[in-house]
C-alpha cells in the first residue's frame, strides 16, 4: 500500500466584470478578428477597483470546500500558485486561510508564473506521500490586469484575472497506474531565457511592480516542443502513453498553442478541455479554473486519466498526470 494525493473537490472564482475583444478595438491598433484568430481569446474578466488576488482566491477556495462537503479546520495546508500578490508579503496563502477562518496548519505561495498551479500541485502532493500533510488546498490566483502595458496591443489583450482551487486527500492505494489520484508529475525550468517573458519591475530592483513584458512568437517555439515534451515524460513516469489519456487540461494561454501541443499528442481536440475563449490567459489560475469548470459539467468522470500542462516565466514547465 502507498499514499496517493486523490482530488477530493474543485472550486473556482471569476470576477463580475467580462471584457470582450471589442473593448480593445476602441483603445488600440487591434481588431477582435486578430485576437481570436491568433490566440483563440474572445473575451476575459478583470478584478473590478480593490478587488485583490486573495479575494479571488478565498471564493475559489470557500467553493472546493464546499464541494468537498468539507470546513476550512479539515485541512493541514494552503498551497497557492500566483505571480501576481496582493503584497509583497505575507503570502496570499495566509491571507485565504485568514479569510476560510482556518487556524491551524501551513499556507504559503509559490511562484513559477504561468506553470505555477503545475508546480504547486506537485508540491503538494509530494507532502501528501511524505506524510507531512493528508488534506491540501491547492490554489491557482491571479490579477494579470494589474500588471499590463495598456499601450502593448501584443501584451495585453491576452491576460485576465480569476482563481481555481482544488482539495488533494491522502489516500492508500496498490502503487498501480490504475489508483486513484497524482501517479507523476515532471518539473523544469531554464533561467537563460528571462528575457523572452518577464515583468520589468520588483522589490529589489525597481521598487516597483512593473509591467508585462514578452516576445510572445519565441515563446510559442518553446511552448509547443516544451509540452508535448514534459506531458510525454510524466506519462512515461507512470507506464503510461497519450493514447490513455481521457482528458487533456492544459494551461490556456492560446488556442494555437493547445491545439499544437494535442496534436503532438496524437489527442483529438474533443479531450482537451477548453477555456480560453472565456477566460484569457489567467496564468496560474488557468488550469484549476479549467479543471473545476469541466468537473463542475460532469465531464470528468471518476477513473479517467487527465494530464495537464503548463508553461511560463523563467522559462518553467511541467506537468502532471493523475486520475480522477
Ligand atoms: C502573442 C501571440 C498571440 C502573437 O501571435 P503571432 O502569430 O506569434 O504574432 P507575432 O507576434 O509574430 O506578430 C505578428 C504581427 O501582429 C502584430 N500584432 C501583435 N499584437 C497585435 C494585436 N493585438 N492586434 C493586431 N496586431 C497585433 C505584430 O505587431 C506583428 O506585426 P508585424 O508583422 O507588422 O510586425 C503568440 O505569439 C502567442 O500566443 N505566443 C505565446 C504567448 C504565450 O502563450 N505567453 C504566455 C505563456 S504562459
Amino acid at each position: 500500500m502507498i499514499r496517493r494525493s486523490v482530488v477530493r473537490g474543485t472550486g473556482h472564482y471569476l470576477p463580475e466584470r467580462v471584457v470582450e475583444n471589442s473593448w480593445f478595438e476602441e483603445r488600440l491598433d487591434t481588431t477582435d478578428e486578430w485576437i481570436r484568430t491568433r490566440s483563440g481569446i474572445e473575451r476575459r474578466h478583470f478584478a473590478a477597483e480593490g478587488q485583490t488576488t486573495s479575494d479571488l482566491a478565498i471564493r475559489a477556495g470557500k467553493a472546493a470546500l464546499e464541494r468537498a462537503g468539507l470546513t476550512a479546520e479539515d485541512l493541514d495546508g494552503i498551497v497557492l500558485a500566483t505571480s501576481t500578490p496582493d503584497f509583497t508579503f505575507p503570502a496570499v496563502a495566509t491571507m485565504v486561510q485568514a479569510g476560510l477562518g482556518m487556524k491551524r496548519g501551513f499556507a504559503y505561495d509559490v511562484q513559477a508564473v504561468c506553470a505555477g498551479f503545475v508546480f504547486a500541485l506537485a508540491n503538494a502532493d509530494a507532502m501528501i506521500r511524505s506524510g507531512l500533510a493528508s488534506r491540501i488546498l491547492v490554489v491557482g490566483a491571479e490579477t494579470f490586469s494589474r500588471i499590463m502595458d495598456w499601450t502593448d496591443r501584443s501584451t495585453c489583450v491576452l491576460f485576465g484575472d480569476g482563481a481555481g482551487a482544488l482539495i488533494l486527500e491522502a489516500q492508500d492505494a496498490a502503487g498501480e497506474n490504475t489508483d486513484r489520484g497524482i501517479l507523476s508529475s515532471d518539473l523544469n525550468s531554464d533561467g537563460t531565457y528571462r528575457e523572452l517573458l518577464y515583468v520589468d519591475g520588483g522589490v529589489s530592483s525597481t521598487g516597483t511592480a512593473g509591467q508585462l513584458r514578452m516576445q510572445g512568437n519565441l515563446v510559442f517555439r518553446h511552448a509547443v516542443d516544451k509540452l508535448a515534451k514534459t506531458a510525454h515524460t510524466s506519462l512515461e513516469k507512470a507506464g503510461l502513453d497519450g493514447s490513455d489519456v481521457d482528458w487533456m487540461i492544459p494551461h490556456q494561454a492560446n488556442l494555437r498553442i493547445i491545439s499544437a501541443t494535442a496534436q503532438k499528442m496524437s489527442l483529438p481536440l474533443d479531450k482537451v478541455v477548453l477555456t480560453v475563449a472565456d477566460h484569457g490567459n489567467t496564468s496560474a489560475a488557468s488550469i484549476p479554473l479549467a479543471m473545476s469548470i469541466a468537473d463542475a459539467e460532469g465531464r470528468l468522470k471518476p477513473g479517467q486519466l487527465i494530464v495537464t500542462e503548463a508553461i511560463g516565466g523563467g522559462l518553467s514547465w511541467g506537468s502532471v498526470v493523475l486520475r480522477w
